[in-house]
């Protein structure tokens, strides 16, 4: 599946309504959440892509009991202790292998092997897996536990305070969710605050839960609460609408229950400076997660800086900004985004590669891009990287360019927006 190429062609007209999938972030924490809780957790508008899945299958294997009704998940915690023996394949998803990691390490009597694709293999653990050493955790792999497979053998573990030295919300969670079965609190002080679905969901919960700045205390829990709500869309989906209304000539776009998060909502502030003409209504609150109605018009957009402090609230969108960078007026510089090359690909080099091959300006930095438009974009052939938000970054370059645009693997969308490439190459009524 992951081998599919899609062809794009240029297209004029983007109006109307589109209804983005749930947020993928919030739905793995439902799950995980709700594998604690004997009463469960049921949310609607669960997200559909693969990465969810994968969570849900781990947390099958490990004894949670998961009913999924289309986008209606419900999980609750089994009749025993969560698994006493397995091994989980949590496939393409960073943020499935990393919070298994917390959630499993304080299970006393459990042993698991976390494994994962070829992807996910490459990408660093010894993140989540030092921090969580430090509160006595018991986990090996390869490269000193640096590498998945990971073998994680369940402890009591003692609480204590946390200091990672990047930001990461993954990281975060992972303790955070290891603190709910530690012996005493465990405080997580982040240098920079990164995404707060764990916490949202937490206090949604009424778990108890102390927050100061970027710093957060858990206290130990025997049984979580449980809970019902819906999901909001995926802002990181919507991001890549967003940026092709601004972008194509008379459109006008309007993206309904959005998650607005503002952990989550940095795309907005740097297309804002850049002169996107965008409006928000029907602000709601879901889950404890704010989320509203998008209305994106063509935009006339000039360039930007981004910098390190603006990092966490975009760093899954820059791709997609980068799209947006190369056809705005000006130069447009990214710095302090050095994690990008640790994502699903190199996701630096991969959109200096696509985007050139475009026909873009686009100067690579070890931390980031400069990128000089506006540039008229051409058609050609281009890669994925096997990686979701960079197919469809360039899906959306293609929407502007001047011939069609073949994407390589664009088929590893399914990671976190199954029909993505459909609904792309479908008019919307204006
Ligand atoms: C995620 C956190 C981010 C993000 C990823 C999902 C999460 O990663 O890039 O797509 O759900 O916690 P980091 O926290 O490692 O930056």
């Amino acid at each position: 599946m992951k081998d599919r190429d899609v062809t794009v062609a240029p297209r004029g007209v983007l109006r109307g309504m589109r209804e983005v999938p749930g947020d993928k972030s919030v739905s793995h924490r439902a799950a995980l959440m709700g594998a604690l809780s004997r009463e469960g957790v049921e949310v609607e508008g669960f997200a559909p892509g693969a990465d969810c899945a994968s969570t849900l299958r781990c947390l099958e294997a490990l004894g949670a009991r998961v009913q999924r009704r289309g986008d209606r998940v419900r999980v609750a915690r089994g009749e025993g202790p969560l698994g006493a023996a397995a091994v989980l394949d949590a496939g393409n998803s960073g943020t499935t292998a990393r919070l298994l990691c917390g959630l499993l390490a304080g299970q006393p009597g459990t042993f698991t092997v976390i494994q994962g694709d070829e992807s996910l293999s490459r990408r660093p653990m010894r993140r989540v897996v030092d921090p969580l050493r430090t509160l006595g955790a018991r986990i090996d792999g390869r490269e000193g536990g640096g590498l998945l497979p990971l073998s994680v053998r369940g402890t009591s573990l003692s609480g204590g305070v946390c200091t990672p030295g990047a930001p990461s919300a993954q990281v975060k969670s992972a303790l955070l969710l290891a603190g709910l079965s530690a012996r005493g609190s465990v405080t997580v002080a982040e240098p920079l605050k990164t995404r707060d679905h764990t916490e949202i969901l937490l206090e949604h919960l009424g778990v108890p839960l102390r927050r100061e700045g970027t710093a957060v205390t858990v206290y130990p829990l025997e049984d979580l609460p449980g809970g019902t709500w819906k999901v909001p869309g995926d802002f990181s989906s919507a991001a890549f609408w967003i940026t092709a209304a601004a972008l194509l000539p008379e459109a006008d776009l309007t993206l309904p229950e959005v998650g607005l998060n503002p952990t989550r909502t940095g795309l907005l502030s740097a297309l804002g400076r850049m002169g996107l003409d965008y409006g928000v209504t029907d602000l709601a609150l879901s889950g404890g997660e704010p989320l509203g109605t998008l209305r994106v018009r063509s935009s006339s957009l000039e360039g930007t800086v981004v910098d390190a402090p603006e990092i966490p609230a975009l760093v899954d969108e820059l791709p997609i900004l980068a799209v947006a960078a190369v056809r705005a007026k000006g130069v447009t510089e990214i710095r302090g985004a050095r994690e990008l090359r640790f994502k699903e690909c190199d996701r630096i080099a991969a959109m200096a590669e696509g985007l050139r091959t475009l026909g873009a300006e686009v100067e690579e930095r070890e931390d980031g891009w400069i990128l000089r438009g506006p540039c008229r974009l051409r058609g050609g052939e281009v890669d994925s990287f096997g990686d979701h938000r960079v197919a469809m970054a360039l899906g959306v370059a293609a929407l502007t360019a001047e011939g069609p645009v073949r994407i390589r693997g664009a088929a590893c969308a399914d990671i976190s927006y199954p029909g993505f490439f459909e609904a792309l190459s479908e008019d919307t009524a204006g």
